[in-house]
C-alpha cells in the first residue's frame, strides 16, 4: 500500500515539475506575496531593490519593510544590518546586499534575526578569461556574454539583457567586481571602440553595484600606443599610462582598476628592462590612485629553468615585501602551482607581511572535469582560507592573511576565475553555477561551511514550485536535499581520487588539462609543462622530493609546518607525493603498502562516481525533466572518464611499480595504450 502511495506521489509530483532550463540560476521566479516597501531615497539601485522585494517576498503577508540608509559605523562599506521588517546600509548596494540576503532566508527556510552583515574581502571580483573575438581561454560553457567577433561593437537589446540578468546574479551573491578579460591580455581592449563597449557593459553592472575592470597587457604602451619601449621607469611610459587611464575614466567614472599578468608564460612584463615586479605595479598604481583604482598584480610566475616550480612565486616576490605601494594588491593561486584537484597552500599566504595580498580561486573547472564532472569546489576553497599558515602563531589562516584582520591592508579582495559563458543554462553543467554561487558567498562571508552554501543552493535551485507542500517539504528534504547535498560534498575528494590522489599533481594529457597524461612527454616541450617533471615515477618509487634534501620547498612554509611536511611520517597523507619521492612499498598509516594505496584510491574514486549515479537517478522524482536528463548525462560521461584515469595512471605506474594491481579491486577495462593513442590523436 506504502509503496503505491508513494508511486502515486510521485508521478503527482513528476508532473507538476516544469521543465527548467537552468537559465534562471539560483534566482527561480517565486510568486511574490505582497509587501509593502518604503525608502526615502530613489535610484536604479534602490528600485531594484524595491522591486525584488516585491516580486520575491515570501515572509508575512502585507507585512510592511523599510529600507534606511543610515550612516552607522558598525557597519564596513557594504554591510547593512538586517531584521525582518528593516534593512539598513551605509550605502545603496548594502541595501540591495540586504534585500537579497533578506529574501535568501525566506526561501530556504533560515530565521531572520537582527544582526549585522558585513563582507569579508572589500572587493569580490570575477575574472573573466574572454578573448576580445568571443572565445573564452578555459572557458567550458560557449562564448563570452561580453565580446564577439561579429558585430563586436554593436550592443543590442540581448546584450543588455544578458548582461543585466549576469550582473542580478553576481549582486545577489554580491560580488562587487568583474574583470571583464582574459589575464593573457590583448592590447586591443585598450582601444577606444572596446572601450566604448566597456562603458556599455560598465553602465549595465553599475545598478548592481558592480564595478568593471580590465587585464591589461604591459607592453600596451608599445603595441597600440607607438613607444620604443614599455619601461615601467619612463617617464613617456607612465605618461602613456596616465593618458590611458584618464580616457578610461572619462567613460567609466568608477572603474576598478587592472589585472596584470607580467613575465608570466610568455607575458611581457617589468623585468624585460631589468626592473622587479614592484616597479612594474607601482607605476600603474600610481597612475591609477588619483581616480581610486587597484592593480592587482598576479604572482602566478614561473621559469623554465629552475629546479622546481612550485618555489618560484615566493622566490621572486618575497624580497619585494613591503615595496609595493598601497593601491596594490598581489593575487595568488591558492596553490603553488596551478589549480591542481588538490595543493597545498602557497607559501606566499601570510609571508608577505607589508603586501596585500589576496587569493585566486578557480571558479572554471579546468582541471577538474570542466563543465563534464560535477565538482562541487567550495570544499577546496574552504580547505583553502581555513588552513594554517603559522605566520603570526597559530590561527593565521588564510582567510585572515588575506581579509585583513591579520596585516593591516589598504584594500582587500579575492577573485575567482568564472566559469560563465553563453550556454543557456551560463556555466555548462547545472551543477557548475553551484561553483560561481559558493565563490560570491565565501567572498562575502570566509567563514561559510561548504555545507551551509550547498544547502542554500540546493534550496534556491531545485525546490520545486508547490504551493501547498508541508508534507512534500519534508519527503524533499530527505530524497532530495540530503542525499544531493552529500554528493556534493564528497564530489571534490572523488575527483581528488581518481585524478590525482595522495598528493600528485600536473599529471594531465597535453593542453587539454582534461583526461589523464602521465606519459606525456614531447621532446619539443619545457619540461616543466611535462607531467613526468611532477610524478617522478622511476622504479624505486613516485613523487616529488620538496624535502631539505630535496628541492627544499617545504622551508617556504612557516614552522611547525616546514618540519612536519618534511618528515614523511607526519607529512599527510594528502600531500604525501607532493614532497616526497616515496618507495613503492613504503608502508602507509592504513597498513598498505604505498604502490596499494595508489590503487585503492583510483578505485574509491570511481565508486564514487558511481554512486553519484545511483544517488541522482534516485532523486528523479524531484527534479524536473530536463535538468535531470542533463545531469545524468553529464554523470554517465564522468563515470566513463574516471574509469579512464583510474585504468591510465594504474596501469602506466605499474610499469615502475612492477606489483599486481589488489585483486579485490575492479580490473582496468582500457588497454593503456589505448588510451594514449586516443589521446594523441585529439590533441595532435
Ligand atoms: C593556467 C592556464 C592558462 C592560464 C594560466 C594563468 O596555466 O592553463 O590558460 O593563462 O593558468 O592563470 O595565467
Amino acid at each position: 500500500m506504502k509503496k503505491i502511495l508513494t508511486g502515486v506521489l510521485t508521478l503527482y509530483l513528476t508532473l507538476q515539475l516544469h521543465a527548467e532550463d537552468g537559465h534562471s540560476l539560483w534566482l527561480r521566479k517565486k510568486a511574490g506575496l505582497p509587501v509593502t516597501v518604503t525608502c526615502a531615497k530613489n535610484s536604479a539601485t534602490l528600485t531594484i531593490a524595491k522591486q525584488e522585494l516585491q516580486q520575491g517576498w515570501q515572509g508575512k503577508p502585507g507585512a510592511s519593510i523599510v529600507l534606511s540608509l543610515v550612516k552607522d559605523k558598525a557597519l564596513k562599506s557594504d554591510g547593512f544590518r538586517l531584521s525582518d521588517n528593516n534593512i539598513q546600509a551605509n550605502t545603496e548596494t548594502g541595501i540591495l546586499y540586504g534585500v537579497y540576503e533578506l529574501l535568501r532566508r525566506q526561501q530556504t527556510g533560515q530565521a531572520i534575526t537582527e544582526e549585522v552583515c558585513n563582507p569579508s574581502y572589500e572587493r569580490r571580483v570575477l575574472n573573466h578569461w574572454d578573448n576580445p573575438d568571443g572565445t573564452i581561454e578555459r572557458g567550458y560553457a560557449g562564448h563570452s556574454i561580453f565580446w564577439r567577433k561579429d558585430n563586436p561593437f554593436e550592443v543590442t537589446d540581448n546584450d543588455k539583457r544578458l548582461w543585466q540578468e549576469y550582473a542580478r546574479a553576481d549582486a545577489s551573491v554580491a560580488i562587487n567586481g568583474a574583470v571583464l578579460n582574459n589575464v593573457n591580455a590583448s592590447p586591443l581592449m585598450l582601444s577606444k571602440d572596446y572601450l566604448l563597449r566597456l562603458k556599455a557593459i560598465a553602465d549595465v553592472l553599475r545598478p548592481y553595484g558592480i564595478k568593471a575592470y580590465l587585464s591589461v597587457k604591459f607592453s600596451a604602451p608599445i603595441v597600440i600606443g607607438g613607444l620604443k619601449t614599455a619601461d615601467p621607469l619612463n617617464t613617456e611610459v607612465s605618461n602613456w599610462w596616465k593618458s590611458k587611464i584618464k580616457e578610461i575614466y572619462a567613460l567609466v567614472p568608477d572603474f576598478g582598476g587592472f589585472l596584470v599578468k607580467a613575465n608570466s608564460e610568455g607575458q611581457p612584463g617589468p623585468q624585460d628592462y631589468n626592473r622587479t615586479h614592484a616597479d612594474g605595479a607601482n607605476m600603474m598604481a600610481d597612475a591609477i590612485k588619483p581616480y581610486g583604482g587597484i592593480i592587482m598584480w598576479r604572482a602566478f610566475v614561473y621559469n623554465a629553468s629552475d629546479k622546481d616550480r612550485a618555489r618560484q612565486a615566493y622566490t621572486e616576490f618575497t624580497p619585494l615585501d613591503g615595496q609595493f605601494h598601497d593601491n596594490v594588491i598581489i593575487q595568488v593561486k591558492n596553490g603553488p602551482i596551478d589549480f591542481q584537484p588538490r595543493e597545498p597552500f602557497s607559501p606566499l599566504f601570510g609571508a608577505m607581511k607589508k603586501t596585500a595580498v589576496m587569493p585566486e580561486f578557480q571558479v572554471t573547472q579546468e582541471y577538474l572535469g570542466q563543465s563534464v564532472h560535477l565538482v562541487f569546489l567550495a570544499p577546496m576553497w574552504e580547505e583553502c582560507l581555513k588552513t594554517d599558515t603559522w605566520q603570526q602563531g597559530e590561527g593565521s589562516t588564510i582567510a585572515r592573511c588575506t581579509d585583513g584582520s591579520l596585516y593591516p591592508q589598504q584594500h582587500t579582495a579575492i577573485a575567482g576565475v568564472a566559469n560563465i559563458g553563453l550556454d543557456t543554462n551560463w556555466c555548462g553543467h547545472h551543477f557548475a553555477q553551484a561553483n560561481w554561487y559558493a565563490f560570491g558567498r565565501l567572498a562575502w562571508n570566509n567563514q561559510l561551511t561548504s555545507e551551509q552554501i550547498a544547502d542554500e543552493w540546493l534550496r534556491l535551485t531545485f525546490y520545486p514550485e508547490l504551493t501547498d507542500s508541508s508534507i512534500y517539504a519534508n519527503d524533499w528534504v530527505v530524497h532530495f536535499l540530503q542525499p544531493i547535498k552529500t554528493m556534493m560534498l564528497q564530489s571534490r575528494v572523488a575527483a581528488v581520487n581518481y585524478m590525482m590522489p595522495l598528493g600528485l599533481h600536473h599529471i594531465f594529457s597535453a593542453n587539454e588539462h582534461y583526461g589523464p597524461g602521465p606519459w606525456w612527454a614531447p621532446k619539443r616541450i619545457r619540461i616543466d609543462w611535462t607531467p613526468p617533471y611532477y610524478h617522478k615515477a622511476d622504479s624505486m618509487g613516485i613523487g616529488f622530493d620538496r624535502t631539505t634534501t630535496g628541492s627544499n620547498a617545504v622551508s617556504q612554509y612557516h614552522e611547525p609546518l616546514a618540519s612536519l611536511l618534511n618528515n614523511i611520517q607526519t607529512c599527510p597523507d594528502i600531500y604525501l607525493l607532493w614532497f616526497h619521492h616515496v618507495s613503492w612499498n613504503y608502508t602507509m598509516r592504513s597498513g598498505r603498502t604505498l604502490w596499494e594505496e595508489i590503487c585503492y584510491h583510483y578505485d574509491s574514486g570511481v565508486k564514487q562516481v558511481r554512486q553519484f549515479q545511483a544517488t541522482w537517478d534516485e532523486a528523479q522524482p524531484y527534479v524536473d525533466a530536463e535538468r535531470f536528463a542533463a545531469v545524468q548525462s553529464k554523470l554517465r560521461q564522468q563515470t566513463r572518464n574516471a574509469q579512464v584515469w583510474k585504468d591510465a595512471c594504474l596501469l602506466y605506474f605499474q610499469q615502475f611499480s612492477r606489483q599486481p594491481i589488489p585483486f579485490d579491486i575492479e580490473r582496468p577495462v582500457y588497454e593503456l595504450n589505448d588510451i594514449i593513442r586516443a589521446d594523441m590523436t585529439r590533441k595532435q
